[in-house]
């Protein structure tokens, strides 16, 4: 059965029994729903360093829905940040994050080497940018190789419990990675958050492997080069939603738009909102 169909009986059934359910059925009923949202890959990575709060404060202005982040975790416990597994592309320092504490991660410049004037950008943590920007935007959070990080997904759960981002009709909260193993926990541990799987590979997108994602995802997330109209529908049959990424040009986020995708994930903000 999929993780929906299970969820929506559960949740169906509390709202009948709610005395809030006239006010929550009339929230259904108002409003546009949206074509597509625009997410900020790693903040508007395109026009600022990725994975700071200047990137990201960049992606609010420009309108986006969400911002992306990766989540990995300092060598004395703290969540943090950042893409890469070693610091060296994106600081001016060299190592891996794990091997690095929260002080040492902190004191580095994540912003010189995409331009002078982003200089002294630092890591930022994980609970900053749900501090920072819960309910002013959505938040798409990428567990970044959590099997180096034991652990990472009880972290990130308590994180969001302790601000009430782990209920239903919460502020556009969904949790992703390229780690099954690690998603199904997440879907266990936080069962109405909305639950994405990241897949790069073309034996990913079979029928069997969606199907089996459908039992505990909510987002489909292929990269762009493997989506079709066709899997596009597939993905939607199944009842879950599709996000891709991660589009780099005008071309690839209008293919995308025709192909009717729930979520396109850009650099380039711009290219899917053409407000900015
Ligand atoms: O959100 C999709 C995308 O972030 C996955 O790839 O390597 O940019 O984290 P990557
Ligand atoms: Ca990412």
């Amino acid at each position: 059965m999929s993780k929906k169909l299970v969820l929506g009986v559960g949740i169906a059934f509390s709202v009948l029994i709610s005395p809030f359910s006239q006010v929550f059925a009339d929230d259904l009923t108002g409003g546009e729903r949206k074509q597509v949202d625009n997410v900020a890959h790693r903040g508007a990575a395109g026009y600022a360093p990725e994975n700071t709060i200047a990137g990201f404060d960049l992606a609010v202005d420009m309108k986006a829905d969400y911002i992306e982040i990766d989540v990995q975790k300092s060598k004395d416990g703290e969540l943090v940040v950042i893409h890469d597994t070693t610091v060296d592309r994106t600081t001016d320092g060299t190592g891996k994050v794990g091997d690095l504490t929260l002080k040492q991660l902190k004191s580095l410049d994540a912003g010189s080497w995409k331009d002078e004037k982003f200089a002294g950008e630092p890591i930022p943590t994980f609970e900053e940018i749900l501090d920072r920007y819960y309910g002013k935007v959505g938040i798409l959070i990428e567990l970044k190789a959590p099997q180096l990080y034991p652990g990472i997904e009880e972290q990130v759960a308590e994180a969001l419990k302790k601000r009430n981002l782990d209920k239903p009709q919460n502020e556009k909260i969904i949790i992703q990675s390229f780690n099954f193993k690690s998603m199904k926990k997440m879907n266990k541990l936080l069962p109405e958050v909305p639950i994405g799987v990241l897949t790069s590979n073309h034996t990913d997108t079979t029928t069997e492997a969606l199907q089996e994602f459908s039992t505990y995802a909510d987002w489909f997330n292929p990269n762009y080069g493997n989506v079709s109209k066709e899997l596009v529908n597939q993905v939607h049959s199944l009842d879950m939603q599709i996000g891709s990424w991660t589009v780099r040009s005008q071309e690839a986020a209008d293919l995308l738009f025709e192909m009717e995708v729930d979520a396109i994930i850009s650099d380039y903000p711009d290219y899917v909102d053409p407000r900015n």
